[in-house]
């Protein structure tokens, strides 16, 4: 499935430019997902909780379809009150429409299911979850996120089995377990040590459509071997070609 060209110069050209935490190769795989969602036919917004710069978040507006909106949230406060005009100038020079980008300036510890519902405005095809780290407000950004994803949308977790965020990932498993409903379909390797793994989720129905999406975009970053997370087959997509 071919990438819009904004996003696909994006990628090829500006990506590491934009300062942020992700690695270019998971913005891609989601990039990949985002078109084969659109080839099929489904239509949801996209958004991210913690944004920062914009890294992430441009890749994921670059790919929305007419009629789609773009949902931006951070307390945008670190590492200083200029951040958000950091965050709009990034995605401006971009080349982003700015008429689709929805900004919430926000603690997610503060926004309520419905809140947050309101703000975004209809199902998520696909969210992005970069914000709190700890334990507990990781747990809630994923009610968040349950709250508001598509039936059929996908929920991208950053810094899953980072060194520096045990409780995240124990977060991430108590939150799996509790919702059996979903299931890890993906992780995505590290790139460095800033660059962490994510983990790809959505509900059990989606799981092969998901995972074939991917092994058909990216053939030669799919490991051989699998991650068997409690029963799920989840692929390793690598940076490094196998
Ligand atoms: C690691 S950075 C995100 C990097 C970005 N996603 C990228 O790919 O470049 C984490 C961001 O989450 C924001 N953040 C932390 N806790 C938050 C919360 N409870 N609600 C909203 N944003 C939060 C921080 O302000 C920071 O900008």
């Amino acid at each position: 499935m071919p990438l819009p060209e904004a996003a696909e110069r994006y990628l090829a050209k500006s990506f590491n430019a934009v300062k942020g935490a992700s690695s270019k190769i998971s913005a891609v795989v989601a990039a990949h997902l985002l078109a084969a969602q659109s080839a099929a036919g489904l239509r949801g917004h996209v958004a991210e909780i913690g944004v920062f710069e914009g890294r992430f978040f441009i890749a994921l507006a670059l790919c929305v379809a007419p009629g789609e909106r773009a949902i931006a949230t951070d307390v945008f406060t670190w590492p200083d009150e200029e951040i958000a005009e950091r965050f709009l100038a990034n995605c401006r020079a971009a080349g982003v429409n700015m008429d689709i980008v929805a900004v919430q300036k926000a603690a997610t510890h503060n926004l309520t299911r419905e809140g947050y519902r309101q703000f975004v405005g209809g199902p998520l095809r696909f969210l992005h979850v970069d914000g709190a780290h700890g334990y507990d407000g990781v747990l809630h950004d994923l009610q968040l996120a349950k709250a508001t994803l598509h039936h059929q949308g996908i929920l991208c977790l950053d810094d899953v089995l980072h060194p520096r965020y045990p409780a995240l990932t124990v977060a991430v498993a108590d939150w799996l377990k509790a919702n059996p409903e979903f299931a890890l379909f993906a992780v995505v390797d590290r790139e460095s040590f800033a660059s962490a793994c994510k983990f790809l989720i959505c509900r059990r129905e989606r799981f092969d459509f998901h995972r074939d999406a991917l092994i058909a975009a990216m053939p030669e970053h799919v490991m051989n071997f699998r991650a068997n997370y409690f029963g799920d087959e989840a692929l390793i997509i690598s940076p490094q070609a196998k």
